[in-house]
């Protein structure tokens, strides 16, 4: 393949959200999908483990025509992004994180909510970007790591998903939020139902477009932005192929054919 890929990976289907945030700003991109579904969730694994399992991918990737990953992932990406970066040689690593720092900003009432993996939301890496940037703000951070299965079984519509959601974001109830981070990558395909459960005071903040636009920046800079041409897209997963199959061509609506990899 003549022009070079750029990889995206997750531990299962939730990276499609930021693969789907790429292909809209960056049509002419190939794009490499890797899905880590033998190993999911990573919210419930230890730092090591996530660690491994993502260097893992990676090393795996670097021998593919790729020029830049995507760890299109909260919980690995602050279980490691300077590690899997430490570890790799010349191969531009992006992760993706809560986008605290944007509901800082744009809150009139200073105070919105954060949902992400139990992970994500324990790490010291969100504590620390909640103290960084949201240091005036009423913060509630919120572990949800169960709505990571609803996604991943391609139930994201329908009455019984809009009741677990209720549920798990009971706590959120009477707050005085104006704004909801969705601090997870599988959440995105979970917004409809999200938006339904919180009302129209609460606007739902994702990261796709951030992490689209420091993609096209990377690649402007090292001058290997795909302006033309048809692009190739690859789905790889570590899990059934079959079963992702049906769940992505759910999400993402569209055909997908998933291959199984040995990672
Ligand atoms: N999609 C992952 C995230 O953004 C979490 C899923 C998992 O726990 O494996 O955090």
């Amino acid at each position: 393949m003549k022009q070079k890929l750029i990889a995206v990976i997750d531990s299962g289907s939730g990276g499609l959200s930021i693969w789907q945030a790429i292909v809209a700003l960056l049509p002419h991109e190939s794009i490499v999908y890797v899905g880590d579904h033998a190993h999911l969730p990573y919210s419930e694994k230890t730092t090591a483990y996530i660690r491994r399992r993502i260097l893992l991918i990676v090393h795996f990737l670097a021998k593919l025509q790729v020029k830049l990953v995507v760890i299109a992932c909260n919980t690995a990406t602050v279980a490691g992004i300077d590690y899997y970066r430490q570890h790799t040689q010349n191969l531009p690593i992006i992760g993706v994180v809560p986008v605290v720092k944007t509901a800082a900003e744009v809150s009139k009432k200073r105070s919105f909510a954060v949902i992400a993996t139990n992970y994500t939301a324990a790490s010291r890496y969100q504590h620390d970007l909640i103290k960084k940037y949201a240091g005036g703000c009423n913060v509630i951070n919120l572990g949800c790591s169960n709505l990571v299965r609803a996604v991943e079984s391609g139930h994201v519509k329908g009455a019984r998903v809009r009741r677990h959601v209720e549920k798990v974001l009971a706590p959120l109830k009477n707050s005085d939020i104006d704004y909801l981070v969705l601090g997870c990558t599988h959440y995105p395909f979970l917004a409809p139902v999200i938006r339904d459960v919180v009302g129209s005071g609460v606007q739902l903040l994702d990261s796709g477009g951030a992490v689209a636009r420091h993609v096209r920046r990377v690649l402007e800079q090292s001058r290997t932005l795909a302006k033309t041409g048809r692009p190739k897209y690859l789905f790889l997963t570590t899990g059934k192929a079959e079963k992702v199959s049906r769940v992505a061509q759910v999400l993402l609506d569209r055909k997908i054919h998933v291959t199984k990899a040995n990672i």
